[in-house]
């Protein structure tokens, strides 16, 4: 069985998986307590660092707690700071995150090294931290990929979520396996992920499942969506009186806020406000309500009897920021073949 440790591991998507595609993870570490909370709630078996990367005793106790060969760190640094939505960019400390993680690289030399981040981190503006992260590598006798942007609509989730992955190794070859092995699967609709639900209205609530609860919108909301055409439909569609203010004269701005999802197609990219119609297109397909915590799970395919701890806004942040579990284990065969190269 292959061992792995997941840096930022938030609610655990990474870690499941891993775990669905038989892998053990040994150690992982997050500075949230709500998101450590629901980690430690799915995965009782690995051994949860809750702390502050930036700190040396915190990297001390993920290598104590890895103790022994690891084949994979997988570094899932907070992507705000490279995501072109961030007013902040390039101004902010978390981007040395990234490189701070390669402190527990040198300590674990593990076999394999997986980045995912957004796309912003393949773009010019943010060379200096990928060719930061490159030297680093470099310098600890590793291989590197360039950046590759990936989409996981590609791999099993019923998602547009374009990713910027890297993968380092001890071996070139083994670069090239991964890079060059086809893992892609078969697409998911949103109707394949969440179409069984039970139906709610607007501050309803299912009576068996807590995460299955749509938000109480107010009365003009709900109006609003009513004009919204089904499957797809946009916001461009509102009659004149019902335009929110900020939107008037503004047609093509934010264009996707009280958008609906299409039951056909993929869902848009899940983001910390996925459960929020004014935070993007995340209107259910025909009911007149935002998509609930289950659904935006089940799009992210975490599977149901995954627990999720925290208030409701922090589990909708906990979902919206995870790697969908159904891109990792898609990723698992790609990390086997290069693991199969080996150098060591
Ligand atoms: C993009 S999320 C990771 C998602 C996760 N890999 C998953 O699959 O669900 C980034 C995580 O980094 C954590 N984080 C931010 N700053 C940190 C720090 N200084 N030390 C440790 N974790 C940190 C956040 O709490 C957040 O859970």
């Amino acid at each position: 069985m292959y061992n792995a440790v997941d840096l930022f591991c938030g609610s655990g998507g990474v870690s499941q998986g891993l775990r669905s595609a038989g892998w053990r993870v040994v150690a992982a570490c997050d500075s949230d307590p709500a998101a450590a909370a629901t980690y430690r709630a799915n995965h009782p078996e690995t051994h949860l660092v809750e702390g502050d990367i930036q700190l040396n005793a915190t990297i001390d106790a993920i290598a104590a707690a890895a103790n022994g060969m690891v084949d994979l760190v997988v570094i899932c640094a907070p992507c705000q700071p490279f995501s072109s939505q961030n007013r902040h960019r390039g101004n902010d400390t978390r981007e040395q995150l990234i490189v701070r993680a390669l402190a527990v690289v040198a300590k674990l030399r593990p076999s394999l090294i997986f980045f995912e981040n957004v796309p912003g981190l393949a773009s010019s503006a943010y060379r200096e931290i990928v060719t930061a992260v490159h030297a680093g590598l470099r310098e600890l006798g590793y291989a590197v990929s360039e950046p590759m942007v990936r989409d996981a609509a590609d791999f099993g989730v019923p998602q547009r979520r374009r990713r910027c992955i890297m993968l380092a190794a001890k071996s070139e070859a083994a670069v090239a396996a991964f890079s060059s092995a086809d893992v892609r699967q078969d697409p998911r609709t949103v109707y394949s992920a969440i179409a069984d639900l039970p139906p709610l209205a607007s501050g309803d609530a299912s009576e068996t499942d807590p995460l299955h609860r749509a938000r109480t919108h107010l009365p003009i909301a709900v109006e609003r969506l009513k004009h919204i055409p089904r499957n797809g439909g946009s916001r461009s569609s509102l009659p004149a009186h019902l335009v929110l203010q900020c939107h008037k004269g503004k047609p093509t701005s934010f264009s996707d806020v009280y958008g609906r999802m299409a039951w056909k197609s993929v869902a848009p990219t899940l983001t910390t406000g996925c459960t929020d119609l004014t935070r993007g297109r995340f209107g259910h397909p025909d009911q007149d309500r935002a998509i609930t915590m289950r659904e935006a799970a089940r799009l992210q395919t975490f599977p149901d009897d995954y627990q999720f701890v925290g208030q409701p806004a922090q589990i909708s942040r906990q979902i919206g920021n995870a790697v969908p579990p159904a891109m990792i284990e898609a990723f698992v065969p790609a990390f086997e073949a290069a693991l199969a190269i080996g150098v060591d």
